[in-house]
């Protein structure tokens, strides 16, 4: 099947980076319309939720598909969410506080939607570092636990998108019922439907 095919993995890195380089050629052409950090910090906001909740499909996917091989894309797609939060904290550092550590420390106390992205920020940072084979191995059981963290980090994250839009909650809603829905799957009414689990299957 395609999904175990040698070229699946370098596929799957170069549509994962192709946000990224929309991006960077729209800055090196002129595209990024009449506010460019606005632009950058929506695009890779929106492109941190999106990997994050294509993370947290990989396991219903693998149980109702009974291929064990969506299993392989679950750490790539965690990293590329860590990657692409990472670009829009340091837009956000850089364009709008320009590097200053007490400012950005002001901004972070002072508005709740930043407090709540800063801190799913933050939380991703031990699973990202975590998330190889030598740190599975070395945390054990306690691998599974703190990487279920990663539903926390989904919360935040959507908390922090439906607090900080003004008027049109569509697209937040969106986002929000699919976490919803994703995270029901992880809770077990879903689960108990008799969806068979597939064996697990790293990288
Ligand atoms: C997992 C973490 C995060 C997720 C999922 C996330 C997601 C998002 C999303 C979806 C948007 C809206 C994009 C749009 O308007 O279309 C956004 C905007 C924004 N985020 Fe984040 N974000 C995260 C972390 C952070 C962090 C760490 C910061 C800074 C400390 C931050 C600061 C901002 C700012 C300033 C905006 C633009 C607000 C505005 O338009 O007024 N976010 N983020």
């Amino acid at each position: 099947m395609w999904l175990k095919s040698v070229y699946a993995k370098p596929v799957a890195h170069l549509l994962c980076l192709l946000p990224c380089g929309a991006l960077l050629w729209a800055a090196f052409n002129g595209g990024l319309g009449a506010n460019p950090v606005e632009k950058l910090t929506h695009e890779t906001g929106i492109w941190t939720l999106r990997f994050l909740l294509l993370t947290l499909c990989m396991t219903p996917l693998r149980q109702w598909s009974g291929q064990a091989a969506w299993i392989r894309f679950r750490r790539m797609l965690g990293l590329y969410a860590f990657f692409y939060v990472s670009c829009h904290f340091s837009i956000w550092f850089i364009a709008d506080h320009s590097l200053r550590f007490g400012d950005m420390i002001e901004d972070i106390v002072k508005r709740p939607y930043i407090t709540l992205g800063f801190s799913a920020f933050l939380l991703l940072i031990p699973l990202a570092i975590t998330s190889n084979q030598a740190m599975i191995r070395k945390l054990g059981r306690k691998w599974k636990s703190l990487h279920q963290l990663v539903y926390v980090i989904v919360l935040l994250g959507v908390l922090h998108f439906v607090w900080l839009v003004k008027a049109d909650y569509l697209e937040p809603s969106i986002y929000a019922i699919i976490a919803m829905i994703l995270l029901a799957h992880r809770l077990g009414p879903i689960k108990r439907l008799g969806v068979k689990s597939a064996p697990v299957a790293r990288n």
